[in-house]
């Protein structure tokens, strides 16, 4: 088994999962097909949707004589007359609905291998939200007991061990940590149909979340019995990679219209508001007077080509870097579901969203109302303000927006900057930029409505004013006269931009330390924009246009190696991979020894040795927490390698 993730977004990533099956993509859907009544076949599902994972019960294939002796002669995929990849569940559910199942632990997981199940799923204990602690506590120490004694039983089948604990993030936390440490292939999150059913959003959410900080970040996870697209986004973007749907048939059964936004009554619509070929080929009176198993298929089919078509929006939310739009876009929809997007303005959340929030991304980020300015990535760029941006004048004068990038619609200003010594800020929609940061993303790359909600200004305002705190501030209104004291030899608008996009992008600090010298800039003859810096005739660092950040060459990241102690912007490889490193070739997870954790995703960094030796330059394809940890894939795409000699320097 593999899992190698290959674009990130949000906490949500696009992978491919390797089964001796086949390889999936994921975020995807796997249906639950049930081998006692199946509405829309295997084969079926294949032809229609594609599908190349599915999920089935194998409790439901023990219990009855035939289904079992078919199973053990033939095996699963000709029982089910499928070639893709099979999940199997194991009775878990079955007890959380009937109560009674009479079933030993190893008994099931034995048989789901026997059968040739690709992934089983041992039997956990199902936390139901109301069990007290204390019970949650001893079901999961139940379930951590099955799975250890399950693990040792799974051959070549790979193993799912859920993750309990009820609605208590500490359990789902310790659950989490415990069956890390056991090395399961999966992860599913358990326990959480009721909280679905009930369209307890925050609950879930902190589930999610509670789980994921104990998880293994190198296994998929799944997020058990969730079938209405409606959550999918959200669980994608809290760090879900696989779900499960019986919601296409179980819906279907009750005259239930699936939608990424919400459930329609089929007898309510007087039109299809879908483009699947089940609406478009029928009206919705003719959907209404077909007879019952007739329309139950027909919605089921409908149901599933909605739910197919969420994860597709999903991944390409993902690769496209909209991930979060679409979570507001959905939640706009659904009040349960803006409640939980509310929470994750906790600062728990916000921890764990920011660190796997990318550090820039291939379009700009759009508002869609309130939510947007809560963003991990907009919180993240006034944190770092504080942190890391160093205001090279004592006075600051704020403007308003007027137009992006910013200093493009204050001409006369930056025309009199080299003769001003004072800082520059603009008084953004999301909050304070300081003018020199005006093409850094996401600060060009933003669109926010001429006029913003309330609460977003509230917010911006508060955190211009923690920008600003004891600060002199001076007001100035275009034409204005600038007094005296301010007027004097200044940094010209250049050279304050490459210093706070370094200072911005690798601490404070680094400007000085990457451009003390002989500075000569290189600009587009086109653009006019800084394409290269070189300091004492070394290229240092290269201005990407997209987003208004450097990319480090061999020569700032020798500067940055003695300026910045270890582990400060540094990712160290084991001695095995030094010689490919050097010479250039890409770093492998496995070979990762250590990260600077604040690192993010997309970011430079400076490939060192055990004996902090540089060996080369690259960017951040895993976030720190995932490096060593991942077995597979690369954790740092090179730049540039050191090549011949180490270089100590
Ligand atoms: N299906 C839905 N929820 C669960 C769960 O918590 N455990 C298992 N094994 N299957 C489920
Ligand atoms: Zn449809």
């Amino acid at each position: 088994m593999t899992f190698e993730p290959t674009t990130h977004d949000a906490a949500g990533r696009i992978a491919h999962l390797t089964t001796p099956h086949g390889t999936i993509t994921t975020p995807t859907l796997l249906p639950v097909i049930n081998p006692n009544k199946t509405l829309i076949t295997p084969h079926d599902m294949t032809t229609l949707f594609h599908t190349d994972i599915l999920i089935t019960n194998s409790y439901i294939i023990y219990k009855d004589p035939h289904l079992r002796q078919q199973a053990l002669d033939h095996g699963l995929h000709h029982l089910l007359n499928f070639q893709g990849t099979i999940m199997t569940d194991s009775g878990t559910f079955q007890s959380h609905v009937y109560g009674d199942v009479h079933l030993e632990p190893l008994q099931i997981v034995d048989f789901q291998r026997h059968i040739g199940s690709d992934i089983g799923t041992i039997l956990d204990i199902f936390s139901e939200p109301h069990h007290t602690h204390t019970q949650a506590q001893t079901d999961i120490t139940e379930t951590i007991r099955r799975a250890s004694i399950s693990i040792p039983h799974k051959g070549t089948m790979m193993l799912a061990c859920p993750v309990q604990g009820g609605i208590y993030p500490d359990l789902r936390t310790h659950c989490a940590q415990e069956l890390s440490n056991l090395h399961a292939d999966l992860y599913p999150i358990g326990g959480v149909v009721p909280l679905m059913e009930t369209q307890r959003y925050t609950d879930l959410t902190n589930v999610i979340i509670a789980s994921k900080q104990g998880l293994d970040p190198s296994r998929p996870v799944h997020l058990f019995g969730a079938g209405h697209p409606l959550i999918f986004p959200l669980a994608v973007a809290l760090g879900c990679d696989l779900f499960d749907s019986s919601a296409y048939a179980k819906y279907a059964a009750d005259d239930r219209y699936l939608l990424p936004w919400g459930t329609e009554k089929l007898p309510d619509l007087t039109d299809l508001p879908c483009p699947c070929p089940i609406c478009s080929t029928h009206t919705a009176s003719e959907l209404q007077a077909m007879t019952g198993d007739e329309r139950v298929r027909a919605l089921a089919l409908h149901n599933l080509y909605v739910s197919y078509a969420e994860l597709r929006t999903i991944r390409a939310a993902i690769a496209g870097g909209w991930l979060w739009e679409l979570v507001e876009q959905r939640a706009a929809s659904n009040p349960a579901l803006a409640d939980a997007l509310r929470l994750l303005r906790e600062p728990n959340a916000q921890r764990f969203l920011e660190m796997h929030e990318p550090r820039s991304k291939a379009r700009a980020i759009r508002y869609t109302g309130t939510a947007t300015i809560f963003r991990p990535l907009l919180q993240r760029f006034q944190d770092q303000l504080l942190t890391r941006y160093e205001s090279p004048y004592t006075t600051t004068i704020v403007i308003p927006e007027r137009g992006k990038p910013f200093a493009a619609y204050y001409p006369e200003l930056v025309k009199v900057l080299s003769a001003l010594a004072a800082d520059v800020v603009v008084d953004s929609s999301f909050g304070p930029v300081p003018l020199a940061l005006d093409e850094m993303f996401p600060c060009a790359q933003s669109l926010f409505p001429g006029i913003v909600d309330d609460e977003t200004r509230h917010e911006a305002s508060r955190r211009l004013q923690d920008f600003l705190g004891k600060k002199t501030v001076i007001a100035w209104s275009p034409g204005g006269r600038f007094p005296d004291a301010l007027t004097g030899p200044a940094l010209d608008l250049d050279t304050r931009r490459i210093r706070a996009v370094a200072d911005m992008q690798f601490g404070r600090g680094a400007g000085a330390i990457l451009f003390s010298g002989r500075l000569q800039l290189v600009k587009s003859k086109a653009t006019l924009k800084i394409r290269n810096v070189l300091v004492d005739g070394e290229h240092v660092v290269s201005m990407r246009a997209a987003d208004g950040m450097f990319t480090l060459k061999l020569a700032g990241a020798r500067r940055l190696l003695s300026g910045f102690a270890a582990p400060l912007l540094r990712v160290t490889v084991n001695d095995d991979a030094v010689p490919f490193v050097r010479d250039g070739k890409s770093v492998f997870s496995k070979f990762v020894s250590g990260c600077d954790p604040g690192l993010r995703l997309g970011d430079e960094c400076l490939i060192v040795d055990g004996q902090d030796a540089l060996l080369g330059v690259g960017r951040l394809l895993l976030c720190p927490g995932e490096m060593g940890v991942f077995q597979v894939g690369v954790a740092v795409k090179m730049r540039e390698g050191s090549g011949g000699e180490v270089d100590a320097s």
